[in-house]
């Protein structure tokens, strides 16, 4: 068990650091390309530019067997759908970065304008999806927070700091009040919003109270240990449905957005193959 914890901690680390890493060796390339496009090193037309730019869409192609390994036993049998979908941002970074220099950060004809910008759009569009699914699942590859896991949590905490005999009865009712406001079923991102901001707004001023009435006594550690614990898993529970309805929003727009990319690309391999 020990020993299982510590590898997962370790595959964590190393998977930070690669990330930072490739992302910082990415923005140095990109920057690299763009400042380098007066020169025309790459055309898009021939040699290493052409092949950039068949390399980049058919990456794009492959990593479309995360959203088919959702969808299909075959595949994830093959390779656990984590690995499926690391491969997926990957490639869906790496294949929009050797269009750009496939099209050597230029802009040209209308149908290669609009093929480009939906490319960038979509990719871009990932990069939101990523941080939304982030905040929704336990890190990038483990499984899917549950509202009930987090009510769990914030029951404990409710329970634990209740316990606390130093706590009078008006910090109770505020605090109670606060938690039946985040408890409240609502929907829509806007609702979802509006209650991130309240629980901010109440989460600062428990903290004042809290000080002017306990900072001069022994239990004033204790009790902000507990109620900064308890507050988190409020915040939780509000980012969560925050986060949540934004992702589904999210998913909303990628599958059409990646569609128009899709035929945008088509007419524009179509349209410089005959002309
Ligand atoms: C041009 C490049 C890209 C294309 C064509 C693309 C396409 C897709 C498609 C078709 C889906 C499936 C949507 C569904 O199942 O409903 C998807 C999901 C997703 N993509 Fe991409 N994507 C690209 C780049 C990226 C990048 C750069 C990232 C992040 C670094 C990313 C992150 C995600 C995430 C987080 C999901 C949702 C995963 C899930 O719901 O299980 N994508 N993408």
């Amino acid at each position: 068990m020990g020993q299982t914890t510590s590898t997962n901690r370790f595959i964590k680390i190393i998977l930070i650091v690669f990330n930072k890493l490739f992302a910082i060796f990415i923005i140095g390339l990109l920057f690299y390309g763009w400042s380098q496009r007066d020169s025309n090193y790459i055309t898009a037309e021939s040699g290493i530019g052409y092949l950039l730019g068949i390399a980049g869409g058919s990456l794009m192609l492959v990593l479309l067997l995360y959203p088919l390994s959702k969808r299909s036993q075959l595949l994830t049998r093959l390779v656990p759908l984590r690995f499926w979908f690391g491969f997926h941002m990957f490639l869906g970074v790496v294949g929009p970065v050797m269009i750009l220099f496939h099209a050597n950060f230029q802009l040209g004809s209308l149908n290669s304008n609009i093929a480009l910008f939906s490319m960038i759009i979509v990719a871009g569009s990932g990069l939101f999806g990523r941080y939304f699914y982030t905040h929704i699942h336990h890190g990038l590859y483990g499984n899917r927070i549950s509202l009930q896991e987090l009510k769990q949590n914030l029951a404990s905490e409710h329970n634990n700091l209740f316990a606390d005999e130093s706590l009078d009865d008006g910090f109770r009712k505020r605090l109670n009040a606060i938690e039946q406001k985040v408890m409240e079923p609502y929907s829509g991102v806007f609702a979802s919003f509006y209650h991130a901001m309240l629980l901010a707004t109440s989460a600062r001023r428990i903290k004042k109270r809290l000080t002017e009435q306990f900072r001069n006594t022994e239990d004033y550690a204790r009790i902000k240990k507990e109620v900064a614990r308890y507050v988190l898993a409020l915040r939780k529970i509000t980012a969560f449905k925050l986060y949540e309805r934004l992702f589904s929003l999210w998913h909303l727009f990628h599958l059409p957005l990646f569609f128009m990319m899709l035929i945008t690309a088509v007419v524009h391999i179509f349209a410089v193959h005959m002309y």
